[in-house]
């Protein structure tokens, strides 16, 4: 099966968070289910810089009169086959895909990826005499005009792929892609698209919506989202759209990339290990807590934090709890960066603690790494998560996720609880109220279970065997281009 994945980030080339994870492993993962897939990007610098044998597949213009290159070539860093709309005067900008150095959203945002979802449907009409899509796969709101697109142009392409299917992928619902109404005649959509039957949400144009009232088939990241999405709570103003397809909505948990995360043979760690030999992570710890200035214990739990620092992500708990962290005998080691004043506040509480709480703003893969191997407790109290990988990357590398009961969080972690401790399935700590008391009363069990070292390593080793591997996830999305096919 021919599969046309459309993202605007992917790893390790270009990633502000989880989607550019999912983008890069997905490929693999589909190959080795037997699809081909090749990849629509954005031609940002460091995609453009990684692209081999680069061919000219065409000129094309836009519908707002821009001309732009659409390139082919194959990417080393994935070995996968791309296709690259180069667009110097849209993507050519430093920094961060989405928004300038002010952290503003560029102003001409809907144009930059309205010409992502408008080369997909372009590629589906047949551009490449060589390759034809059976499926167009596009992910977040920076593709999703792409099934706009096509359910207005159909595909011509020849007799034997008589249609071309849409599958959306949600990451996350609260980014949306929304834009003035006067934007619209940009776009290159009939006036009938505009509407409430289409892509209109408020008087404004929402890509997300477009997105979701298009295509054939919607998925998103975990089971436990894809039911949240469609209450009024959790479902950011489209609850009512997400329940009317409900028939065609499914949640595909995400998995983890075992070349990239895995720390048996993770370059980026200072000393390697598993659940058979887990000696390697007392010697990570040490070695961090040694390079970070915080005290040298082992006996001290040492808390991580990998993070965008946004409100989503619930760490105004972590702030609010530290002192009780601390005084319990615990560390804390914080990687972030995102709203400005929670960064201030953290590096505050670094400076007035640099024995206990270490904090690093900034966007720095390779920390990140051995901040799971190091830590052995991962924080994720999310206010909501639709899947979250760094609790799934925490259980991978020993280090016991803490987590609010939300999204993919829920569906991945379960609490220490005495009844799950006995039969084995526990593997982490869970708290369900969204209040500060729940929270802090999941760190006291984290320490509760710490202190007691062989129940601790035991769930420790059940944690690091967990199959989180992309096998099931790349069964479940073959399974949904195939249902997407049969429309
Ligand atoms: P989200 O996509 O909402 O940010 P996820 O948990 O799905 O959340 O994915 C976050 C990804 O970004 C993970 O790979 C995590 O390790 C990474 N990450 C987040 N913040 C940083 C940072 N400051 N430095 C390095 N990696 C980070
Ligand atoms: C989004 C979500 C996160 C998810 C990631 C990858 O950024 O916030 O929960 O894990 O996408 O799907």
């Amino acid at each position: 099966m021919n599969i046309l994945q459309v993202s605007a980030e992917i790893f390790p080339l270009l990633k502000t968070g989880g989607l550019a994870d999912i983008a890069g492993a997905l490929p693999a993962a589909l190959t080795a289910a037997g699809c081909e897939p090749r990849l629509l990007l954005p031609g940002f610098a460091p995609i453009l810089g990684d692209l081999q044998e680069v061919q000219t597949l065409c000129v094309l213009s836009t519908p707002w009169g821009d001309r732009v290159t659409l390139l082919w070539g194959r990417l080393a860093a994935l070995d996968t086959a791309a296709y690259v709309i180069d667009a110097p005067q849209l993507y050519d900008r430093p920094g961060n895909p989405y928004e300038d150095a002010r952290r503003q959203p560029y102003a001409d945002n809907h144009r930059r990826f309205a010409l992502l979802g408008w080369v997909a449907a372009q590629m589906a009409r047949g551009l490449d005499v060589d390759w034809q899509p059976q499926v167009v796969h596009c992910h977040d709101w920076h593709a999703a005009l792409a099934p706009a697109y096509m359910a207005f142009a159909p595909a011509q392409s020849p007799a034997q792929f008589p249609r071309v299917a849409t599958v959306y992928t949600v990451h996350n619902l609260a980014y949306q892609g929304v834009f003035a109404a006067h934007h619209f005649g940009d776009l290159g959509l009939p006036d009938t698209a505009f509407a409430v039957d289409g892509l209109e949400f408020h008087g404004q144009m929402s890509f997300m919506k477009a997105g979701l009232y298009y295509a054939d088939r919607i998925s998103t990241v975990s089971p436990t989202y894809a039911r949240e999405i469609q209450t009024p709570e959790q479902g950011c103003g489209l609850d009512g759209l997400l329940r009317a397809r409900a028939g065609v909505l499914s949640g595909i948990l995400n998995a983890v990339d075992d070349a990239v995360w895995n720390p048996a043979s993770d370059p980026l760690i200072a000393h390697p290990f598993d659940a058979r030999k887990p000696g390697g992570k007392a010697r990570c710890k040490a070695a961090l807590q040694e390079t970070l200035g915080l005290a040298v214990q082992t006996e001290a739990p040492l808390f991580g934090v990998v993070s965008r620092l946004t409100e989503q992500k619930g760490l105004h708990w972590v702030l609010a709890g530290l002192d009780a962290l601390i005084a319990q005998g615990g560390q804390l080691v914080l990687l972030g960066s995102g709203e400005g004043a929670m960064e201030d506040a953290f590096r505050a509480r670094a400076a007035a603690h640099p024995e206990s709480v270490s904090v690093r703003i900034g966007y720095d893969e390779s920390f990140a790494h051995s901040i799971f191997a190091a830590s052995d407790v991962t924080l994720v109290p999310s206010r909501f998560e639709p899947c979250g990988l760094t609790q799934m990357y925490g259980l991978k590398y020993g280090s016991l996720p803490l987590v609010h009961c939300v999204g993919g969080l829920a569906d991945t972690v379960v609490d220490c609880s005495l009844e799950d401790l006995a039969d084995g399935s526990a593997n982490g700590f869970v708290f369900h109220d969204f209040t500060q008391a729940a929270f802090d009363r999941a760190v006291r069990r984290a320490f509760a279970l710490f202190a007691q070292r062989p129940e601790w390593n035991r769930v420790r080793a059940r944690a690091m065997r967990q199959d989180l591997g992309w096998q099931n996830a790349a069964a479940q999305y073959v399974a949904l281009y195939q249902s997407a096919l049969s429309v």
